[in-house]
């Protein structure tokens, strides 16, 4: 038997003001997006913002359901969307900033697990890493340079 040690390596900004411009600029885009969440049952909104390397921008929000399991979140609201209107286009990262409308969310949220196996379907597919940021409503952001480091072991098209 031998021991396998797994490592996560995120970088960690103080607030929103010490993103880079465009990175604050997408952020930003993933906030508009927040607005117009359909979280009725929840109260809790999200809010995602794709760039991809054609320049163009996609985003997308959470959309719940009375049937709750038929709703979906932000993150792949928003990159499904990414699939299908530029099939061919790699996404080059994700903005996501996510909060309860009841209590203020401080500290960065990040990707569920089913939309963190939904990002890795697409970093597999184009073989290039995608940047993710992830923060509450405000406070820290933090980013991971790659899906991978949020979803160790993943399940990916190789095992099938
Ligand atoms: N949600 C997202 O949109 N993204 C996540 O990564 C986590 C959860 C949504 C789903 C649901 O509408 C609400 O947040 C509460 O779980």
């Amino acid at each position: 038997m031998k021991e396998v040690k797994i490592e996560s390596v995120l970088q960690v900004f103080d607030n929103f003001d010490e993103l880079p411009v465009n990175v604050a600029s997408l952020m930003k885009q993933a906030m508009a997006a927040r607005e117009n969440a359909y979280a009725p049952y929840s109260k809790f909104s999200v809010g995602a913002a794709i760039l991809l390397d054609n320049d163009e921008v996609v985003t997308g929000n959470n959309q719940e359901n009375a049937s709750y399991p038929s709703g979906l979140c932000a993150e792949r609201t928003a990159i499904y969307y990414a699939g299908a209107k530029y099939p061919d286009a790699k996404i080059v990262r994700i903005a996501v900033t996510a909060g309860s409308r009841i209590h203020q969310t401080v500290t960065p949220i990040p990707p569920c697990g089913a939309c963190r196996q939904a990002i890795a379907e697409y970093e597999v597919k184009q073989d290039a890493p995608i940047e993710i940021y992830f923060m509450g409503e405000t406070g820290k952001v933090a980013k991971s340079n790659s899906l991978a480091n949020l979803l160790p072991l993943v399940f990916d098209k190789s095992f099938l």
